[in-house]
């Protein structure tokens, strides 16, 4: 057995911790010795090496940091017959050789059958990370990542398989992806594909995921992993509310704040698939890619396809450390808008305040009373559209991107400008003064069959031979797999964004894939939607993008990389809020989530709460806004919205670009909490529930995280207190209603 290096060099560069600013000696992060390849994190190891007898690429580790030789695997006892390769921690999986589980590649090969053996061939080391084609994906300069990408060939087939690893060591994350070429003269099918495959040596740990449904989207669930296959997968053509890309593993004590998790997120917004897989010989075996029912992607000759990229990160501080390290991530190297840290307008969005009633009167009118709240931005939902088939409800319009002449007789422009010349009140604190900015909703990528544009195209739907067509909310995708289709909804799009000072688009997408002419469309929709992201967010740059799709039906990394903002959840009820947006928290950092006050009772739920606990929650995200007509709030609400919107402007900062640290979850408190600690670490933002009121209860308490322990802190002025009295003592508040809520500000005292 080979002798196996991970950190034979030792050559030390400087890189920078990520939670406290610290400069930490981080070890060369891409170690090659030989057939074996080590990335290093800060905190992270992920080692694996080809076998020299056969050309295997076979796992080694992937964990806490680690040096030195790797103790080599004694040679299994064969004792039955399920055969070695069943026992073995494969790298990239093949099928057809031995290996029982479930494959990261199975190819249809020109003969029919379905067997590769993918060979170690050699490897390229590259400072930074080359970008994947047409695909969203991670980036960063030579300082901050580093890649290597191995190249595997399977010489009976002449397939060849690049498996690019990029180590981003500060965030502790190893990026992974993968392009199979096919180098021979017939054609080939590659029916499944992962970008993630990991094999652990470990038979005791406990699967995370988000699961949930419209309005109820990522609910935090956790369970044991069991024998054999267990998953779940999105097969809606997006992400889905059933369903989110993210993935962790735990050890079974692992918690919030302590204990070895693995944290993994795929970067791809179409349908996806993650296989777990625990065996009888002790290995857990993760897959993540690529939904194999809709894949069946053929390759001609020297034709290629690169999957979507996974993430994966590794901590010892529990799940908290998986979600910190996703979060700094995102924001730094996934999000491109310039928007991604940058402090975001308050908004009022017309959609629970109008429905589809629009019209430029109604719309002004409410325009004006945001402006006197202090609202910076003013965003027009649906019911704006449509001139023969008017989009006056959702069974029509759809495809027709020219204002609704009746509602809004001279066009959009001049609404928008008077809109625009609305002076918002501002905060006491804040002397400048600003303008209302305007926003617009739009759904390009849908049709109704009731419009002009399918009365002109029909056969830009997506439709299966003679097969009805499938209409849910009486509408149907457009297919843009066509790069006809993809060019249409680029000049729509911009026609619309040039026509009138327009600073905000809300991107909808509200319906799953049904009927498509073949499985291939599936992927090939997702890389014209990226096409089209990627073109309309390069050509208006200075747009703030927000992704929706039906609420959370496409929060994912890959909507990320073009939007730096997605609709939560089209439930916006408070308290329901609270565990969406903590399930949410898991996966994607608080910058990239959207949050609103508004009417009670609240239109999905019926509940009542109090105004500002609605405001304390819609502030733990980075956008934050009103979502009803201010004309109609009951007095005593509207005296307190300005001072709800100067508070939710103050955490702004914190929220959007703070470490986050969940202190105590819904699912298993009354006193919900979390606390954002920014970037210099010199002020944090508590965020602090009651769900039900108790009589005679001992009072809540809450111990707070992340401080530093010698350093004081005065909280909403009072102190200051030690880091460490706040962390082993904490805070206690008394609340005396259901639905109460604190926010609470520390500050460093800095003459300490
Ligand atoms: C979706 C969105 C809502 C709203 C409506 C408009 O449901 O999630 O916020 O924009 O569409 O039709």
């Amino acid at each position: 057995m080979l002798k196996r290096l991970v950190s034979a060099n030792c050559s030390l560069s400087i890189g920078s911790n990520s939670t406290n600013g610290n400069f930490l000696l981080t070890a060369t992060p891409v170690v090659v010795d030989g057939n074996s390849f080590a990335l290093h994190g800060n905190n992270v190891s992920y080692c694996f090496h080809a076998d020299e007898s056969t050309g295997d690429l076979l796992s080694d580790h992937f964990g806490g940091s680690v040096t030195g030789p790797i103790p080599p695997d004694p040679t299994p006892i064969v004792n039955g017959w399920t055969g070695m390769l069943g026992r073995v921690r494969r790298e990239f999986p093949d099928q057809g050789r031995g290996d029982f589980r479930g494959p990261a590649i199975r190819i249809r090969q020109s003969g029919a059958h379905t067997v590769s053996a993918l060979h170690y061939q050699h490897h390229t080391v590259v400072k930074g990370k080359p970008a994947l084609p047409g695909l969203p994906a991670t980036f960063g300069n030579e300082d901050e990542v580093t890649t290597i990408v191995i190249h595997l060939y399977d010489k009976y087939s002449t397939i060849a398989a690049d498996l690019m690893y990029s180590v981003f060591p500060r965030y502790d994350a190893i990026v992974r992806s993968v392009t199979v070429t096919n180098k021979g003269k017939g054609a080939i099918v590659i029916e499944d594909l992962a970008s993630l495959s990991v094999d652990l040596p470990f038979e005791d740990l406990d699967m995370i995921y988000l699961r949930g449904e419209w309005a109820r989207e990522t609910h935090r669930q956790r369970r044991r992993i069991d024998y054999g296959l267990q998953g779940f997968r999105s097969n809606t053509g997006f992400s889905s509310h059933s369903h989110n890309p993210f993935l962790a593993l735990a050890r079974p004590s692992t918690t919030e704040n302590q204990g070895e998790t693995w944290g993994f997120s795929l970067v791809y917004t179409g349908s996806f698939a993650v296989n777990v897989e625990k065996c009888s010989q002790g290995l857990t075996r993760v897959l993540m890619g690529f939904n194999p029912d809709q894949l069946s992607w053929s390759l001609g000759p020297d034709e290629s396809l690169t999957s979507p990229e996974c993430v994966s990160v590794y901590s010892k501080e529990g799940l908290g450390g998986v979600s910190r390290s996703l979060h700094g991530l995102y924001r730094n190297h996934l999000v491109k808008s310039k928007f991604a840290t940058e402090d975001r307008p308050v908004l009022l969005n017309s959609w629970e305040a109008l429905y589809f009633n629009i019209n430029s009167s109604n719309l002004y009118r409410i325009a004006q009373e945001s402006a006197s709240l202090g609202v910076k931005l003013f965003v027009m939902d649906d019911g704006w559209f449509g001139k023969d088939y008017p989009r006056v409800s959702d069974t029509a319009g759809l495809g027709d991107w020219i204002p609704n002449p009746k509602r809004f007789p001279g066009g959009l422009a001049p609404l928008v400008k008077d809109i625009t010349a609305l002076k918002s009140a501002v905060a006491e604190s804040d002397k400048s003064s600003a303008n209302l900015r305007f926003g617009i909703w739009i759904e390009p990528e849908m049709i109704n069959s009731s419009s002009t544009l399918y009365q002109e195209h029909p056969e830009w739907a997506l439709y299966a031979d003679q097969y009805p067509r499938t209409e849910q909310r009486n509408q149907l995708i457009l297919n843009l797999a066509l790069p006809e289709v993809q060019n249409f909804i680029i000049t729509c799009v911009s026609d619309i964004l040039s026509s009138a000072d327009i600073t905000y688009v809300k991107w909808d997408h509200n319906r799953c894939m049904h009927e498509t002419p073949s499985p291939t469309t599936h992927h090939a929709y997702m890389l014209g939607v990226y096409r089209v992201f990627e073109t309309l967010t390069t050509r208006f740059p200075d747009v703030l993008w927000e992704g929706c799709a039906s609420g959370g039906g496409r929060f994912d990394p890959g909507v990320m990389q073009y939007f730096p903002q997605i609709w939560t959840s089209d439930n916006t009820d408070a308290v329901d809020r609270i565990f969406i947006q903590f399930g949410t928290s898991l996966a994607y950092p608080a910058s990239s989530m959207c949050g609103h006050i508004s009417a009670v009772p609240n239109h999905q739920t019926g509940r009542t709460v109090q105004i500002e606990f609605r405001a304390h929650v819609a502030m733990m995200c980075g956008s934050f806004g009103l979502e009803l007509d201010p004309t109609e709030l009951h007095p005593d609400e509207r005296a307190v919205v300005p001072e709800l919107i100067a508070l939710a402007e103050k955490v702004n900062p914190i929220v959007l670009t703070g470490d986050m640290w969940r202190l105590s979850l819904p699912e298993e408190s009354d006193w919900p909490a979390m606390l954002f600690i920014s970037k210099n670490a010199s002020q944090a933002v508590l965020f602090y529930y009651q769900l039900g009121s108790k009589v005679n209860h001992a009072l809540s308490r809450v111990r707070l995280q992340g401080l530093d322990a010698q350093d004081m802190y005065f909280v909403d002025g009072e102190g200051p207190y030690s880091g460490a009295m706040l962390m082993s003592m904490g805070l206690q508040y008394c609340f005396e209603t259901d639905y109460g809520s604190k926010v609470v500000f520390l500050e460093k005292d800095s003459s300490h």
